[in-house]
């Protein structure tokens, strides 16, 4: 298993709820893999890499290999679900000041528009356009999402201008086949589609073209991404025993939503995964918060948050799950590994004292960082969970991917929600509709 979770900072009264809710999550998961829980038309993401994800990577391979034109960067039209999987995976992988970097280190950068109404975004998006030669992927399911459609608008006529009918060869849609808007604009336009399968929500997309497709462009490793997901649901696919950290964390989640809980609090110390954090509430949020329910999902970036929202969380209302998410080892496996250890005073003086932190690598203190807020936190009676993987790389975050949206599915399913549907996000849009007409 990649996944670890540790559960013994939490009292034993929360544990023995917990163990008394594992055949529900139990029964629950059977109906997920049956597609015979509420939402079902909903579940084609569940064991997605085996059934359709090494094929559709196969083929979304061999068009990028065959693209007709040069590109140097690749701007991702979407948003929700259209874009925050793309972006948690290149903002956990890529180097953090990859721009500054010479072309031939770092991977092709890329970049989000059409996930606010920003009119400066475009205007700044716009001019990055005119001095580079951009891949442009514009993604929605549905195709009639206003934000991303007012942006696809704006670059499309962009493109057109600068390259007249070549545009065509640098706009990708991802859509749905039947039924969109976009898919008939993309057969009329000429532009390339790749397909959205209707089984499979947004939030739930990352593993589809939705996020191969960018990935690939930017050359991450999508056969790593896929079969960090195909171990988590082989294992899910056996007869699954009641340890699972699947159905732990579930009825854990479940269990603080009964004994009070409001908040959950996902708590990591790699700046790297905000973009993942971002992905994982919207992923909690907009499947579980609906018929008055729903722990609401915030993310808390250690030791940043440490210095200002971490006195809420000593001192203010105790209905907070916190999730520590960790690695277990530094670095990526692939990458020669570089440690920073803390040197001396540099006049060999102690000024500080923080001398007896010499000779320690940096992780360590970060490591110790959480550890302390994890005992800190816990100690004041907040529930406290430990999520650890071997390290942050595309098999592990394939395996979060697959993860969370089956805990996310479980625990919906023992809230007694529909996990799949939306229908709440409806209602703004019903408004801004009346407004700009
Ligand atoms: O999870 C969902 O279904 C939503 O958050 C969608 O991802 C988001 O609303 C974007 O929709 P679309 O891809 O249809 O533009």
């Amino acid at each position: 298993m990649t996944v670890e979770l540790d559960l013994s900072h939490l009292t034993d009264s929360f544990r023995a709820e917990i163990e008394g809710k594992l055949t529900s999550a139990k029964q629950q998961l059977r109906k997920l893999a049956e597609k015979t829980c509420r939402g079902c038309e909903y579940t084609g993401w569940f064991d997605w890499p085996s059934l359709k994800g090494f094929s559709t990577l196969k083929e979304i391979q061999q068009e990028v290999s065959e693209l007709p034109v040069p590109y140097d960067m690749v701007l991702v039209v979407g948003i929700g679900g259209s874009y925050a999987g793309t972006k948690a995976v290149d903002d956990a992988l890529k180097h953090s000041f990859s721009q500054c970097l010479p072309a031939d280190h770092r991977l092709v950068p890329l970049f989000y528009v059409g996930h606010n109404v920003s009119e400066r975004a475009l205007i700044e998006i716009l001019e990055l356009l005119e001095t580079r030669e951009p891949i442009v992927n514009v993604i929605s399911k549905s195709g009639t999402t206003l934000e991303p459609n007012i942006a696809f608008r704006v670059i499309e006529q962009s493109l057109w201008r600068r390259y007249g009918k070549e545009a065509r060869q640098r706009i990708l849609v991802t859509t749905q086949n039947e039924g969109s808007y976009l898919h008939d604009l993309a057969l009329k336009r000429g532009y390339k589609t790749f397909d959205l399968p209707p089984d499979v929500g947004g939030r739930y997309s990352v593993l589809t073209a939705v996020g191969l497709l960018p990935l690939t462009l930017a050359g991450h490793d999508c056969e790593q991404l896929l079969s960090g997901a195909e171990l988590l649901f082989s294992e899910l696919r056996e007869e699954v025993s009641e340890r699972h950290p699947v159905l732990h964390l579930a009825a854990a989640r479940h269990t603080a939503w009964e004994k009070g809980s409001a908040i959950d609090i996902l708590s990591y110390s790699e700046p790297k995964l905000a973009g993942f954090v971002e992905w994982w509430k919207q992923l909690f949020g907009e499947s579980e918060g609906k018929e008055g329910k729903g722990l609401f999902p915030a993310g808390m970036m250690y030791s940043t948050d440490l210095h200002s929202l971490g006195q809420y969380l000593q001192e203010g209302p105790a209905n907070i799950l916190e999730t520590f998410l960790q690695a277990r080892e530094i670095g990526r496996s692939h990458q020669i590994e570089k440690r920073v250890k803390i040197p001396g005073d540099v006049l060999g003086a102690e000024h500080d004292r923080f001398g007896f932190l010499q000779g320690k690598y940096v992780e360590e203190v970060n490591a110790a960082a959480m550890q302390a807020s994890l005992r800190a936190h816990a100690a004041r009676g907040l529930p406290c969970v430990s999520l650890s993987v071997p390290r942050f790389d595309e098999f592990s975050l394939g395996y979060l991917f697959a993860f969370f949206e089956t805990v996310c599915a479980l625990s919906g399913a023992l809230l007694g929600v529909n996990p799949f549907d939306q229908p709440g996000v409806e209602v703004y849009k019903k408004e801004l509709i009346q407004i700009l007409r």
